[in-house]
Protein backbone atom coordinates (compact mmCIF):
# COMPACT_ATOMS: atom_id res chain seq x y z
CA UNK A 1 0.00 0.00 0.00
CA UNK A 2 1.38 3.77 -0.93
CA UNK A 3 2.24 6.12 1.28
CA UNK A 4 -0.45 8.32 0.18
CA UNK A 5 -3.04 5.83 0.59
CA UNK A 6 -1.90 5.24 4.24
CA UNK A 7 -2.31 9.01 4.77
CA UNK A 8 -5.58 8.85 4.05
CA UNK A 9 -6.81 6.02 5.60
CA UNK A 10 -5.40 7.75 8.50
CA UNK A 11 -7.22 11.49 7.50
CA UNK A 12 -10.50 9.49 7.39
CA UNK A 13 -10.44 7.59 10.42
CA UNK A 14 -9.41 10.81 12.76
CA UNK A 15 -11.89 12.95 11.05
CA UNK A 16 -14.55 10.10 12.19
CA UNK A 17 -13.55 9.91 15.56
CA UNK A 18 -13.39 13.35 16.08
CA UNK A 19 -16.92 13.85 14.67
CA UNK A 20 -17.94 11.62 17.12
CA UNK A 21 -16.68 14.03 19.97
CA UNK A 22 -19.80 15.84 21.82
CA UNK A 23 -19.99 19.89 22.77
CA UNK A 24 -19.50 19.79 26.91
CA UNK A 25 -17.30 16.82 26.95
CA UNK A 26 -13.84 16.15 28.90
CA UNK A 27 -11.46 14.54 25.62
CA UNK A 28 -8.92 12.02 26.06
CA UNK A 29 -5.96 13.11 23.17
CA UNK A 30 -3.88 10.47 22.37
CA UNK A 31 -0.40 10.54 20.69
CA UNK A 32 0.45 9.54 17.04
CA UNK A 33 -0.28 10.55 13.48
CA UNK A 34 -3.59 9.12 13.11
CA UNK A 35 -4.41 10.60 16.35
CA UNK A 36 -2.81 14.39 15.32
CA UNK A 37 -5.37 14.35 12.36
CA UNK A 38 -8.43 13.60 14.86
CA UNK A 39 -7.12 16.62 17.08
CA UNK A 40 -6.61 18.98 14.15
CA UNK A 41 -10.38 18.39 13.19
CA UNK A 42 -11.65 18.42 16.87
CA UNK A 43 -10.13 21.64 16.95
CA UNK A 44 -11.50 22.61 13.37
CA UNK A 45 -15.15 21.98 14.57
CA UNK A 46 -14.02 24.07 17.81
CA UNK A 47 -13.38 27.08 15.52
CA UNK A 48 -16.51 26.76 12.99
CA UNK A 49 -18.37 26.84 16.23
CA UNK A 50 -19.82 23.31 15.98
CA UNK A 51 -18.40 22.09 19.03
CA UNK A 52 -18.20 24.01 22.36
CA UNK A 53 -16.96 23.98 25.91
CA UNK A 54 -14.25 21.07 24.78
CA UNK A 55 -11.74 20.00 27.47
CA UNK A 56 -8.86 18.40 26.35
CA UNK A 57 -6.28 15.94 27.98
CA UNK A 58 -3.06 15.18 26.32
CA UNK A 59 -1.33 12.01 26.57
CA UNK A 60 2.27 13.20 25.76
CA UNK A 61 4.19 16.54 25.14
CA UNK A 62 2.95 16.13 21.41
CA UNK A 63 -0.38 15.73 21.72
CA UNK A 64 -0.80 19.06 23.82
CA UNK A 65 1.72 20.60 21.19
CA UNK A 66 -0.92 19.80 18.81
CA UNK A 67 -3.66 20.37 20.49
CA UNK A 68 -2.49 23.79 21.96
CA UNK A 69 -1.83 24.40 18.27
CA UNK A 70 -5.29 23.84 17.39
CA UNK A 71 -7.02 25.89 19.91
CA UNK A 72 -8.14 23.07 22.01
CA UNK A 73 -8.15 23.55 25.84
CA UNK A 74 -6.27 21.32 28.27
CA UNK A 75 -7.36 20.42 31.28
CA UNK A 76 -5.23 18.12 33.61
CA UNK A 77 -6.36 14.62 35.95
CA UNK A 78 -6.62 17.31 39.35
CA UNK A 79 -8.98 19.24 37.68
CA UNK A 80 -11.85 16.64 36.13
CA UNK A 81 -13.62 14.11 37.78
CA UNK A 82 -14.31 11.85 34.66
CA UNK A 83 -12.74 11.59 30.76
CA UNK A 84 -16.28 11.35 29.07
CA UNK A 85 -13.86 9.66 25.48
CA UNK A 86 -10.64 9.52 24.47
CA UNK A 87 -9.16 8.57 21.07
CA UNK A 88 -5.71 7.07 20.35
CA UNK A 89 -4.19 4.74 17.74
CA UNK A 90 -2.66 1.69 18.31
CA UNK A 91 0.50 -0.12 16.18
CA UNK A 92 -1.75 -3.66 16.46
CA UNK A 93 -5.10 -4.73 17.36
CA UNK A 94 -6.22 -8.07 17.11
CA UNK A 95 -9.94 -9.87 16.74
CA UNK A 96 -10.40 -9.15 20.82
CA UNK A 97 -9.43 -5.84 20.49
CA UNK A 98 -6.57 -6.16 22.66
CA UNK A 99 -3.65 -3.85 21.43
CA UNK A 100 -0.03 -2.90 21.34
CA UNK A 101 0.31 0.50 21.80
CA UNK A 102 3.88 2.57 22.45
CA UNK A 103 5.51 3.33 19.08
CA UNK A 104 5.61 6.89 20.46
CA UNK A 105 7.09 5.96 23.37
CA UNK A 106 3.55 7.41 25.35
CA UNK A 107 1.70 4.23 26.17
CA UNK A 108 2.40 5.29 30.19
CA UNK A 109 0.27 8.80 30.19
CA UNK A 110 -1.97 6.73 27.40
CA UNK A 111 -2.84 3.80 29.21
CA UNK A 112 -3.83 6.13 32.41
CA UNK A 113 -5.79 8.23 29.99
CA UNK A 114 -7.33 5.93 28.23
CA UNK A 115 -8.69 3.52 30.54
CA UNK A 116 -10.36 6.05 32.67
CA UNK A 117 -12.31 7.33 29.87
CA UNK A 118 -15.97 6.48 29.39
CA UNK A 119 -15.51 5.62 26.25
CA UNK A 120 -12.07 4.54 24.47
CA UNK A 121 -12.08 5.24 20.77
CA UNK A 122 -9.13 3.04 18.67
CA UNK A 123 -8.06 5.18 15.27
CA UNK A 124 -5.84 3.09 13.02
CA UNK A 125 -5.63 2.15 9.36
CA UNK A 126 -6.26 -1.45 8.17
CA UNK A 127 -2.68 -2.24 8.14
CA UNK A 128 -2.76 -2.28 11.94
CA UNK A 129 -5.21 -5.23 12.06
CA UNK A 130 -3.34 -8.63 13.69
CA UNK A 131 -4.37 -12.12 14.19
CA UNK A 132 -1.93 -12.65 16.63
CA UNK A 133 -0.06 -9.38 18.99
CA UNK A 134 3.36 -9.42 18.93
CA UNK A 135 4.45 -11.14 15.64
CA UNK A 136 4.98 -7.95 13.68
CA UNK A 137 5.18 -5.13 16.29
CA UNK A 138 7.79 -5.61 19.48
CA UNK A 139 6.24 -4.75 22.60
CA UNK A 140 6.62 -1.81 24.32
CA UNK A 141 8.19 -1.58 27.92
CA UNK A 142 9.30 1.58 29.87
CA UNK A 143 11.72 1.20 32.16
CA UNK A 144 13.55 3.49 34.99
CA UNK A 145 16.98 4.22 33.83
CA UNK A 146 18.50 2.49 36.98
CA UNK A 147 16.70 -0.77 36.32
CA UNK A 148 17.25 -1.25 32.48
CA UNK A 149 19.80 -3.76 32.74
CA UNK A 150 18.46 -6.54 35.27
CA UNK A 151 15.04 -6.18 33.67
CA UNK A 152 15.85 -6.41 30.65
CA UNK A 153 17.53 -10.03 32.23
CA UNK A 154 14.30 -10.32 33.27
CA UNK A 155 12.56 -10.31 30.24
CA UNK A 156 14.98 -12.55 29.01
CA UNK A 157 14.12 -15.41 31.53
CA UNK A 158 10.19 -14.81 30.06
CA UNK A 159 11.49 -15.99 26.50
CA UNK A 160 11.75 -12.61 25.04
CA UNK A 161 14.80 -10.43 23.02
CA UNK A 162 14.82 -7.07 24.57
CA UNK A 163 16.26 -3.84 23.14
CA UNK A 164 16.68 -0.75 24.40
CA UNK A 165 14.71 1.59 21.94
CA UNK A 166 17.35 4.16 20.25
CA UNK A 167 16.57 7.46 19.13
CA UNK A 168 16.83 9.41 15.68
CA UNK A 169 20.11 8.22 14.10
CA UNK A 170 21.25 6.15 16.84
CA UNK A 171 23.02 8.65 18.60
CA UNK A 172 21.33 8.24 22.11
CA UNK A 173 18.30 6.38 23.35
CA UNK A 174 15.11 7.63 23.35
CA UNK A 175 13.57 9.09 26.80
CA UNK A 176 10.02 9.54 27.49
CA UNK A 177 7.73 12.40 28.10
CA UNK A 178 8.67 10.57 31.73
CA UNK A 179 12.47 10.62 31.90
CA UNK A 180 12.38 6.85 31.40
CA UNK A 181 14.04 4.39 28.60
CA UNK A 182 12.24 1.91 26.24
CA UNK A 183 12.88 -1.83 25.79
CA UNK A 184 11.53 -2.98 23.08
CA UNK A 185 10.66 -7.11 23.47
CA UNK A 186 10.20 -9.77 20.71
CA UNK A 187 8.33 -12.81 21.39
CA UNK A 188 9.35 -15.15 18.85
CA UNK A 189 5.89 -16.72 18.55
CA UNK A 190 3.97 -13.81 19.43
CA UNK A 191 1.77 -12.86 22.59
CA UNK A 192 -0.22 -16.11 23.53
CA UNK A 193 -1.93 -14.63 26.61
CA UNK A 194 -1.82 -10.53 26.53
CA UNK A 195 -3.82 -10.26 29.37
CA UNK A 196 -0.69 -12.57 31.70
CA UNK A 197 2.27 -11.19 30.13
CA UNK A 198 0.58 -7.37 30.64
CA UNK A 199 0.58 -7.72 34.65
CA UNK A 200 3.43 -10.06 34.43
CA UNK A 201 5.81 -7.29 32.91
CA UNK A 202 4.64 -4.79 34.95
CA UNK A 203 5.43 -6.96 38.40
CA UNK A 204 9.14 -6.41 37.53
CA UNK A 205 10.61 -4.19 39.47
CA UNK A 206 11.69 -0.90 37.53
CA UNK A 207 9.07 -1.51 34.62
CA UNK A 208 6.73 1.03 34.87
CA UNK A 209 4.44 0.04 31.99
CA UNK A 210 3.99 -1.74 29.19
CA UNK A 211 2.25 -1.63 25.87
CA UNK A 212 -0.13 -4.31 26.17
CA UNK A 213 -4.05 -2.44 26.28
CA UNK A 214 -6.03 -5.28 27.64
CA UNK A 215 -9.61 -5.25 27.65
CA UNK A 216 -9.75 -0.92 27.49
CA UNK A 217 -10.55 -0.23 23.84
CA UNK A 218 -14.62 -0.33 23.42
CA UNK A 219 -14.83 0.95 19.71
CA UNK A 220 -12.62 0.07 16.77
CA UNK A 221 -12.21 2.41 13.77
CA UNK A 222 -10.44 1.33 10.74
CA UNK A 223 -8.90 3.28 7.43
CA UNK A 224 -9.78 1.04 4.77
CA UNK A 225 -9.22 1.96 0.95
CA UNK A 226 -12.45 0.28 -0.93
CA UNK A 227 -12.33 0.89 -4.33
CA UNK A 228 -9.36 3.11 -4.53
CA UNK A 229 -11.31 5.55 -2.02
CA UNK A 230 -10.22 5.60 1.84
CA UNK A 231 -13.58 4.80 3.58
CA UNK A 232 -13.75 4.38 7.50
C1 LIG B 1 2.17 6.17 20.82
C2 LIG B 1 1.17 5.19 20.34
C3 LIG B 1 0.52 5.48 19.03
O1 LIG B 1 -0.83 5.66 19.23
C4 LIG B 1 0.79 4.34 18.10
O2 LIG B 1 2.20 4.21 17.96
C5 LIG B 1 0.15 4.55 16.72
O3 LIG B 1 0.74 5.65 16.09
P1 LIG B 1 0.40 6.06 14.59
O4 LIG B 1 -1.02 6.51 14.57
O5 LIG B 1 1.39 7.15 14.28
O6 LIG B 1 0.62 4.84 13.74
O7 LIG B 1 0.87 4.20 20.94
O8 LIG B 1 2.78 5.72 22.01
Amino acid sequence: MSDDAVTLMKQQVGKAAADRVQSGTIVGLGTGSTTAYAIQYIGERLQKGELKDIKGIPTSFQASVLAKKYGIPLTSLDEVDRIDVAIDGADEVDPQKQLIKGGGAAHTREKIVDSLAEQFIVVVDSSKLVDKLGLGFLLPVEVIPMAMTPVMRAIEGLGGEPTLRMGVKKAGPVVTDEGNLVIDVKFANGIENPADLEKTLNNIPGVLENGLFVDTADVILVGEVKDGQPSV
